[in-house]
């Protein structure tokens, strides 16, 4: 090497790479620039966070606790398992959650991180940087987060909360075009709650199938729907479109922080064949799969829950959202759209109607620095105007949080 030759190399530059720029939450970027304190002289209530667990009053299945314990003890457990995860554990969630239907084998599930795993390796798989994808608005922020993150080009097709939060399909239609790689759907729906009709998603799937349009199914919420409404997993409605539906025990199982998720791949003609089951395959190699233990306990986890469980927890989110909608929708100011499952409301502020709150954002601030509640503006989902409240919270303390929000709505209006 020539002695003269300068060397860039001269001092320490290390840089974050383009990717970690590219990746950020909406909700942080937004709830970070929150500078309001709480009013110290009021007990802190969140309603913001998706987490069943915050308060201790959704109570896990024994049986999940004691599958957990039986293979920590049994030490079976501890080795890396397949990427895709254990074949016993494939075989358990195929053998739960096939529907003649919707047949699933072990070969058509792929156990993640959590969902959010889930959904980062299917956006990965259907998408190159510069294509297209669609993403419900209102909608989950994570969609948003990994198609940034791998440069795709997020295009939003509309939520109507008049309709119970339907897809505008003709908007939906008007924005694919030769580059749109997938689109998203999410039933239930965090964070408007609601839930789609048999109808609605085979509407839906005949956009799909006019466009040759493989659809990603956020299903994560699956059958936590409320009386009088009824969960189809998109896939069973289908017999061309396919479907790369994802979801875990985060929500039914209530517990968000085992992080155990799953793709279920519906594809009865084979399109996924050629390239997207090896695809999925080789992006399990990034992470290599979720925690062992959670895999060897599952079968149990899934097969010993007694369908009490189940009747228990949508019993107790029926009643939240009952008592919720109640309380709210005689607010002066403020529109509850019911909801139908998971555990979330939206509600409309009338803007108009408030003398001193100009959108959600600022209604949220002020809320959380005189009434200490806090709940997130609508616009971190892409829908200004709106506030989404968790109702997972224990009944006296979403009494409690209400109360103060009516003073709070009184105090505001015109
Ligand atoms: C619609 C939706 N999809 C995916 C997830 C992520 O689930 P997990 O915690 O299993 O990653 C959530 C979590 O709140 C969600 O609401």
């Amino acid at each position: 090497m020539s002695a003269t030759k300068s060397n860039p190399r001269q001092s320490w530059s290390v840089s974050a790479s383009i990717t970690s720029k590219r990746t950020s939450n909406p909700i942080r970027a937004i709830v970070d620039h929150i500078k309001v304190k709480p009013n110290a002289n009021k007990s802190m209530i969140s309603l913001a966070l998706g987490d069943p667990t915050l308060f201790g009053n959704f109570k896990i299945h024994q049986s999940c606790t004691d599958a957990v314990i039986k293979e920590v003890t049994s030490y079976k457990s501890n080795g890396y398992p397949p990427s895709t995860g254990y074949p016993h554990a494939r075989q358990a969630v195929a053998e739960k959650f096939t529907l003649p239907e919707a047949p699933l084998t072990a070969q058509d599930v792929i156990l993640t991180s959590g969902c959010s795993g889930a959904l980062d390796m299917c956006i990965g798989v259907l998408c190159n940087e510069g294509d297209n994808i669609l993403l419900p608005r209102p909608g989950f922020s994570l969609y948003q987060t990994c198609a940034d993150s791998k440069g795709i080009e997020v295009r939003y097709y509309d939520l109507l909360p008049e309709n119970n939060w339907e897809m505008d399909l003709k908007q939906l239609e008007s924005l694919i075009d030769e580059r749109t790689a997938t689109v998203v759907m999410n039933n239930p729906s965090n964070p408007c709650g609601s839930v789609f009709r048999k109808q609605h998603l085979l509407d839906f799937l005949a956009v799909c199938e006019r466009n040759h349009l493989p659809v990603i199914a956020d299903e994560i919420y699956c059958d936590l729907v409320f009386s009088g409404n009824e969960f189809y997993s998109l896939a069973s409605l289908t017999k061309t479109v396919p479907v790369l539906s994802v979801g875990g025990l985060a929500k039914k199982y209530l517990v968000p922080g085992w992080r155990l998720g799953w793709i279920f791949i519906h594809d009865r003609n084979d399109i996924f064949a050629a390239e997207v089951r090896d695809g999925l395959n080789s992006l399990s190699q990034l992470i290599l799969g979720p925690n062992s233990v959670i895999q060897g306990a599952l079968r149990d986890i899934l097969h010993n829950t007694d369908e009490s469980f189940y009747d228990e927890t949508r019993a107790q989110l029926e009643a939240n959202a009952k008592l919720s909608t109640d309380i709210l929708s005689k607010v002066p100011g403020l529109k509850v759209i019911v909801p139908q499952g998971a555990m979330y409301v939206m509600i409309g502020i009338n803007i108009n109607e408030f003398k001193d709150i100009p959108n959600d954002i600022v209604f949220t601030e002020k809320l959380l620095g005189e009434e200490s509640v806090m709940c997130l503006p609508g616009s971190v989902f892409q829908c200004p105007n709106f506030i989404r409240i968790v109702f997972t919270s224990p009944p006296e303390v979403l009494q409690d949080a209400y109360n103060r929000m009516t003073e709070f709505c009184a105090r505001h209006h015109v």
